[in-house]
């Protein structure tokens, strides 16, 4: 498959429509090439990228060079997100390396609205994510400056964690303050997220959902997990 050059493909999909969008992390480093593969044929819509630089979190992940091996492998848009201190120096990196949507921290280092404009540079659309202890007050006044917001369900660092229900309010505030002001912007959860919380991250309103775990570790297969998740965006 080719890969398309058009870096807008994120922020053109319907805000009304539900996306799946696997996070690498949990796949099999040993064999990424066969689990990226098997997803896109499979039927996912988005492929997630966590990028973790042992400082903002106490875990270290991948680099641009990964993401640039496997940038020839698909056709779908690639959502990278960075929890990184200083986002700014990786922004330019990745986007060469194909990034489509580039997410960074609110809490991370570097200035807010410099971080935003050097993403929108790169042509790539913009996220901006929040942990789960940052109130959404805080970022709700950025919203009509980017095209995702990217609510962590779990304190970022780490896959396989437990989602925190305390999170769907503040999926619902978000929700409520983009419809009210007609923003043109995804809902993005991303941290514990399986049929039983994904189910109640779309009725919170959030349309795309960020899974690892229970995609590339799942006891039934990637291929049925896939399934079972599609259903519910119908
Ligand atoms: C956590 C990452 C997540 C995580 C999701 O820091 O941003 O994308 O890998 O993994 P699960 O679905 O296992 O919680
Ligand atoms: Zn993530």
């Amino acid at each position: 498959m080719k890969y398309s050059q058009d870096k807008r493909r994120l922020s053109s999909l319907s805000k009304d429509s539900i996306y799946l969008a696997p996070s690498i992390l949990a796949a099999d480093f040993s064999s990424l090439a066969k689990d990226v593969i098997s997803a896109e044929t499979a039927g996912i819509d988005i492929f997630h990228i966590d990028i973790m630089d042992g400082h903002f979190v106490p875990n270290l992940s991948i680099g641009p060079g990964v993401v640039q091996s496997l940038r020839p492998l698909s056709n779908l848009p690639f959502d990278v997100h960075l929890m990184l201190t200083n986002p700014l120096n990786f922004i330019k990196p990745f986007a060469d390396a194909g990034a489509d949507n580039i997410t960074f921290h609110y809490e991370s280092d570097d200035a807010v609205i410099e971080t935003i404009e050097s993403i929108r540079g790169t042509g790539c659309s913009v996220g901006i994510s929040l942990k789960p202890d940052t109130d959404e007050n805080e970022i709700i006044p950025l919203l009509n400056r980017v095209d995702l917001v990217l609510i962590m369900t779990v304190e970022p660092g780490f896959g396989g964690q437990k989602f925190r229900y305390d999170m769907i309010s503040k999926i619902n505030a978000i929700r409520d303050y983009i419809h009210k002001e007609h923003l043109n912007v995804h809902i993005q959860v991303d941290g514990g997220i399986d049929l039983d919380t994904g189910k109640q991250v779309i009725e919170a309103g959030s349309n795309i959902l960020v899974a690892g775990t229970s995609i590339f570790k799942n006891d039934s297969g990637l291929e049925n997990a896939i399934f079972e998740f599609q259903k519910l965006a119908l």
